[in-house]
C-alpha cells in the first residue's frame, strides 16, 4: 500500500518534525545523541505525526505548533519502545538492533527516559497546559498497561482485558494525536471530543492489525520478531476466536499452570490460528472501527486533508508492515 496517498499534503511539515526530533542539546553525553539518531534513522512510520498533521490542517489549527507537538508525540513513541523492547527483551525492531540488543538494561532505560525528557519538553513549548495534562496523563496510561501486562495472568482468554490493554498501549497515544491537533485549531469542545474518539477508533484498529500481522506477517517485513505476544502467554484478538472456537485448551492450561508449552506445540498451535476463521474474523472488527472512524469526518467541508485522512484510514486495514 501507497502512504504517499495520505502524506503528500503534509510531507514538508513531517520533514520539519524530524528535524526538531533529532536537535542536539549541548554539553550531552555523546552517546545520548548517537542512541536518538540510531533510533530516529531506522524508520518508523510516523503515522501519529501524521494523524496530528493532517487532522491539525484540515481543521486550520497553527501548523508551527502542530510540528512541535507532532515531534513530541513521536517521541514519546520512540521512549515507549526503547523501554517496551527492554521489558520484553526484543533484539529487532524495524528491522535492526533494539538499543537493549547492544547496550546494558542501565543504558537503555536512561536512554528512554532522556528521550521522555526531551518530548515532555517539546509539549510544553505548545504553551497549552490542558494539552500538557493529557500529555502526561496517556503516559500514565501506557506505562499502567505495561504494567498491567507484566503481572497479568498468563494464557487467559479475556475480551475485556484485551480491549483495555490495546487501548492503554496504542489507542490511547492515537486518541492524543487526534484529539491534541483538534486542541491546537479553532474548533468546539465537540469537536475535540469527536476527534478524541476518531484517534480512538484507528488505534484500536492500528493495534488490532498489528495483533494480526504478529500471526501473518513475516520478520524481514514487519522488522520484529513475530508470534511473540503468544509464546509469552499474551493472548491477542485472532488467538480469543480461536481459542472461543476451540475445545483444545491445553496450551492455555499450561500457562495458567506456569508451565511454558513446547516450541514444537507452540508452532502447531500459530499454524492452525494462522489458517483458522480467527485471522477474518479479528479483521473485520478492525475494519468496523475504521468505518466508524470514517463517520466522524464525513461532514468536515472537502479538502485534501480529509481525502488523505481517509487514505489513511484505509491504510491502517490494509498495510502489511
Ligand atoms: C509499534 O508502533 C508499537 C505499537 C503500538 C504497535 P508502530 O507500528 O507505529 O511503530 P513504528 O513507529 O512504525 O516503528
Ligand atoms: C509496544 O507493545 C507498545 C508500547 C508502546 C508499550 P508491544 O510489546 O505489544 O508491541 P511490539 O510488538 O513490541 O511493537
Ligand atoms: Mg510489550
Ligand atoms: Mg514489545
Amino acid at each position: 500500500m501507497n502512504t504517499g496517498n495520505f502524506t503528500y499534503p503534509i510531507q514538508e511539515y513531517i520533514d520539519k518534525v524530524e528535524e526538531l526530533m533529532r536537535q542536539k542539546s549541548d554539553g550531552h553525553h555523546p552517546e545520548i545523541n548517537s542512541a536518538l539518531d540510531h533510533l530516529l534513522s531506522s524508520g518508523g512510520k510516523r503515522i501519529r505525526p501524521t494523524i496530528t498533521l493532517l487532522t491539525g490542517k484540515m481543521l486550520g489549527g497553527s501548523i508551527e505548533k502542530l510540528i512541535i507537538l507532532s515531534a513530541a508525540i513521536e517521541l514519546l513513541h520512540t521512549a515507549t519502545l526503547v523501554h517496551d523492547d527492554l521489558i520484553d527483551g526484543a533484539l529487532l525492531r524495524r528491522g535492526i538492533a533494539t538499543l537493549n540488543a547492544q547496550w546494558s538494561p542501565a543504558a537503555t532505560v536512561l536512554t528512554g527516559d532522556y528521550i521522555f525528557a526531551k518530548a515532555a519538553s517539546l509539549a510544553a513549548e505548545t504553551e497549552s497546559s490542558e494539552l500538557i495534562k493529557i500529555f502526561s496523563n496517556t503516559l500514565a496510561t501506557i506505562v499502567n498497561g505495561e504494567i498491567t501486562q507484566l503481572f497479568a495472568n498468563r494464557g487467559v482468554v479475556n475480551r475485556e482485558e484485551y480491549y483495555r490493554r490495546i487501548y492503554a498501549k496504542t489507542a490511547s497515544l492515537f486518541e492524543l494525536s487526534a484529539m491534541a491537533a483538534a486542541m491546537l485549531s479553532p474548533v468546539s469542545k465537540e469537536t475535540i471530543l469527536s476527534f478524541k474518539q476518531f484517534g480512538y477508533d484507528i488505534g484500536m484498529a492500528f493495534q488490532i492489525i498489528d495483533d494480526i500481522l504478529d500471526f501473518t506477517g513475516e520478520q524481514t517485513t514487519i522488522g520484529k520478531p513475530v508470534a511473540s505476544d503468544l509464546r509469552q502467554g499474551i493472548i491477542t484478538l485472532p488467538a480469543i476466536y480461536y481459542f472461543e472456537n476451540s475445545k483444545d485448551h491445553s496450551i492455555l492450561e499450561a500457562f495458567a499452570n506456569g508451565n511454558y508449552p513446547l516450541e514444537s506445540e507452540m508452532e502447531n498451535l500459530i499454524h492452525l490460528i494462522k489458517n483458522s476463521d480467527s485471522i477474518s474474523s479479528a479483521l473485520s472488527e478492525a475494519k468496523s472501527f475504521v468505518i466508524h472512524a470514517r463517520e466522524i469526518f464525513a461532514d468536515q467541508p472537502d479538502c485534501i486533508e480529509k481525502t488523505a485522512l481517509e487514505n489513511l484510514t484505509n491504510y491502517i486495514v490494509d498495510r502489511n508492515f
